[in-house]
């Protein structure tokens, strides 16, 4: 599995998994599980998950998955921005690290920017990376003028990550916010990497042709399109098993010059600077 490597040198697997909308009902809660421990087999040691989906459920679920195996594990949660305040995000720490059943959170992101003062979800992450209840902080959704007021904090420096939407067919970050956060070492998580409602995008013909040429699948090339940057982590949600297997194997695909141009023709680089696409 190829690696991404973090501000201060540790490296995590480019491909994850994600976890938003497991947890939802307890009856597939086995299942998810078992999806999240199959993909762990095949090298996605790096989850995602967040306190608001299915309100802590799935993080419910990522205990169960890393039970016996916490430590081949990276775990990534998000603090809503409403619990963003130097004691709720504290507050909202424990009941996240709880759900997990671990002593630690190995990355710990703000979901979305709110109105709580940056400097005061800062302050309050750093707290926690000093106590060891975290290993490292970031950010979700930031556009790059938010990325540029982290960077103005005392502490801003010790921003790891900015969680992102990231598909061949919404590539808005590619016009200045990537090349501000690969400047800076900062790591791009690509969030919904298979376009979230997958049967739009994995409907390309651009990707339907080069998948063929490689004998892969359209989401295999999906995957390995936002991975041929070396600062970004992918992280593909699955919960049916011939899924992961196939977004596994999209870590062994590398695509040419020729392919790239191809899924340009069809999703065009972005000209000029547009907001930050969300979900
Ligand atoms: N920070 C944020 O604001 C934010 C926002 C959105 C998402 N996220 C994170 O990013 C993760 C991924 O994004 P996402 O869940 O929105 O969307 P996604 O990963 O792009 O797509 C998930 C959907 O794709 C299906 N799928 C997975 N592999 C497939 C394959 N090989 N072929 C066909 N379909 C496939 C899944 O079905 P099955 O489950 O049935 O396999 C599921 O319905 C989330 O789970 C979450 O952890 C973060």
């Amino acid at each position: 599995m190829r690696q991404v490597t973090l501000p201060g040198g540790e490296t995590v697997p480019a491909l994850g998994q994600g976890t938003w909308y497991m947890g939802e009902k307890r009856g597939a809660r086995k299942v998810e599980a078992d999806a999240l421990r199959l993909g762990i087999d095949l090298g996605m040691t790096l989850i995602d998950t967040a306190e608001m989906y299915a309100n802590g459920g799935a993080e419910e679920v990522v205990a169960d998955a890393s039970r016996g195996q916490r430590d081949k594990l990276f775990i990534v949660s998000k603090v809503l921005p409403s619990n963003a305040s130097r004691t709720g995000v504290a507050e909202a720490c424990e009941r996240s690290l709880k759900r997990l059943n671990t002593d630690r959170i190995d990355l710990y992101l703000l979901h979305w920017r709110g109105g709580h003062p940056l400097a005061d979800t800062v302050a309050a992450f750093e707290k926690l990376k000093q106590a060891g209840k975290i290993r490292h902080w970031g950010v979700s959704n930031f556009d790059t003028a938010d990325m540029n007021e982290i960077a103005t904090l005392r502490d801003g420096p010790g921003c790891a990550a900015n969680q992102v939407l990231y598909h061949p067919a919404s590539r808005g970050i590619e016009f200045d916010l990537l090349p501000w956060c690969a400047a800076r070492g900062v790591a791009i998580m690509a969030y919904s990497p298979l376009g979230h409602h997958v049967s739009r995008l994995l409907a390309s013909p651009a990707l339907t042709a080069v998948a063929r040429r490689h004998q892969a699948t359209p989401a295999q090339v999906a995957l390995a399109w936002g991975l041929r940057h070396p600062n970004v982590i992918s992280i593909p949600k699955a919960s049916d098993l011939s899924h992961l297997r196939e977004n596994a194997g999209a870590a062994d695909l590398v695509l040419t010059e020729g392919d790239i141009a191809e899924i340009d023709a069809v999703h065009p680089p972005p000209r000029r600077k547009a907001p930050l696409d969300l979900l």
